[in-house]
């Protein structure tokens, strides 16, 4: 355990050992929409309308990019260019959920919930804290 401590951002504060955590799960999730449309249309539509390959691997691309930047921004938290990426990420994503909430298939309930949580909650977070890891 302190062996897996001692790989984690050497930075003071939750924030970017939460990037590092929303980054790995991210990862993760790519790898799930890669290898399952199903877990594209649970996302989605909660299951109700099926998702196509194509659609499961643009979603595993971006998220994967996401994942990618935010770990970027966890390691370099003090870099400005790093830290607005990394909010970036999560206001687009945001941005993306509650467009799929008005014009997609998308409903506040099931796995849909906890994307939407993740970014407007990060992203708050991010925005409230700039000051103090870029000062
Ligand atoms: C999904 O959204 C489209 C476009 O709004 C709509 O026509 C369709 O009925 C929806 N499907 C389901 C299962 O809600």
């Amino acid at each position: 355990m302190s062996q897996f401590l001692t790989y984690l951002p050497p930075f003071e504060g939750i924030l970017p050992k939460w990037l590092v955590f929303v980054s790995v799960v991210s990862a993760l999730n790519s790898l799930q929409a890669y290898c399952s449309t199903q877990y594209t249309s649970q996302l989605y539509s909660n299951g109700q309308v099926p998702a196509s390959p194509l659609s499961g691997r643009v979603f595993g691309t971006w998220t994967f990019l996401s994942a990618v930047i935010r770990m970027t921004a966890a390691y370099n938290i003090d870099n400005p260019v790093a830290y607005n990426l990394a909010m970036w990420t999560y206001g687009i994503a945001l941005t993306h959920f509650v467009g799929e909430l008005i014009v997609g298939n998308a409903s506040l309930k099931g796995r849909f919930l906890s994307p939407l949580i993740v970014a407007s909650a990060s992203l708050a977070w991010m925005i409230t804290q700039r000051e103090a890891y870029l000062a």
